[in-house]
């Protein structure tokens, strides 16, 4: 009988502070999510260097917590695992130094994650993922078209030029007063509006899988800017709406122009942004249609936790791809080079 493998995962690339236990790739023993949105929230956005203290304050908390709540001693893991980057770079080094601490005390192999993968491999909590697949992974930081022809093998076919999706919901949420971070602030205002400024779809009919979205982001601001100068009140609900549906007009139809290319029927959206609520169910209505096996990650598995490293990690320990005591943290790793 082969031994379950079961890894204490650790996360904290950005502003969550987060460690969970995961066994076999996909089983849930913990989950533990300290959120640092309140911190920021007064300035507009992540301050790094608050993100960092925040973490140095609650990691041993946290990696505590998700060891009672799984009911596991350290001597019963396998491993530990932890983002070893892109992300914040400060930020990034207490959780990698709190797997070093951790896994040189309790003799254990350490598992370093690329952040990105973790968000794809969030739907193998669910289901195990099927090849090959394409995921469009929509976050604060990435909006990329990957395919992925096995585990661990990544191949980016698109990619924004510019902003991010989910930067670009910050910004806009932003201009229209909604605090940060914005995305799910506009998505529920939108519920309440109508997409009545037609926004521009940025690179929509251009061959390329790359997006762009600071176009996108201009044209509310102007059209904000305009509509003040011009003493015209403007419908905050149309406008989320407006913008909502540009970016979900833009992002479903590179995806299935993608699929169709590839020829592929496995799509995983992952990322903060895959939380949208017009997005998931565009999404599953268009993928029903064309049946594509849809994967998108429970909600509280789309933004940033630990249980996503954990289930990324197992596939990374099965290739013995390890990390020894140097590890260092990395404000940027290509995915590509990620590959094993
Ligand atoms: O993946 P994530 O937690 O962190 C990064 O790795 O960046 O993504 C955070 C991003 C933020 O920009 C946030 O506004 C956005 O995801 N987001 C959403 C929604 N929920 C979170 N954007 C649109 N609609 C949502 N419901
Ligand atoms: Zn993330």
């Amino acid at each position: 009988m082969s031994k379950d493998i079961t890894i204490l995962a650790i996360e904290t690339s950005c502003d969550e502070t987060a460690a969970s236990v995961i066994m076999n790739g996909y089983k849930i023993l913990s989950n533990v999510v300290v959120s640092q949105i309140e911190s920021h929230k007064r300035f507009g956005g992540v301050v790094p260097e608050v993100a960092s203290r925040h973490h140095v304050e609650a990691i041993t908390q946290v990696i505590e917590q998700a060891l009672k709540d799984a009911e596991l001693e350290p001597s019963d893991l396998t491993a530990v695992a932890v983002t070893e980057g892109p992300g914040l770079i400060g930020a990034l080094l207490i959780g990698i130094n709190a797997a070093k601490a951790f896994a040189f005390v309790h003799d254990l192999p350490l598992i370093p994650v690329h952040h990105i993968a973790g968000h794809i491999y969030a739907a193998q909590l669910e289901k195990p993922l099927e090849f090959p697949l394409i995921s469009l992974v929509v976050s604060g930081g990435h909006t990329e078209l990957i395919y992925m022809k096995d585990h661990m093998s990544f191949e980016i076919i698109g990619e924004t030029r510019d902003d991010a999706v989910g930067e670009a919901f910050d910004k806009v949420a932003r201009v229209i007063d909604l605090p940060y971070p914005g995305g799910p602030h506009i998505d529920h205002l939108a519920q309440s509006g109508k997409d009545t400024f037609n926004f521009p779809r940025g690179l929509m009919k251009e061959e390329t899988f790359d997006f762009s979205f600071s176009g996108l982001k201009s044209a509310v601001i102007n059209k904000l800017h305009n509509c003040k100068q011009k003493g015209i009140e403007v419908n905050k609900s149309d406008v989320a709406a407006s913008f909502q549906t540009s970016v979900s007009d833009v992002l479903t139809a590179k995806t299935f122009a993608a699929l169709e290319k590839y020829d592929v029927k496995n799509l995983i959206i992952a990322g903060g942004v895959a939380g949208n609520s017009e997005l998931r169910s565009r999404f599953t209505s268009m993928c029903n249609d064309k049946n594509i096996n849809l994967q998108i990650p429970e909600l509280k598995f789309c933004t940033d936790n630990a249980a996503m490293i954990g289930a990324a990690a197992y596939h990374l320990y099965e290739k013995n791809h390890l990390a020894d005591l140097t590890l260092n943290g990395r404000n940027f790793i290509d995915i590509e080079e990620y590959a094993f």
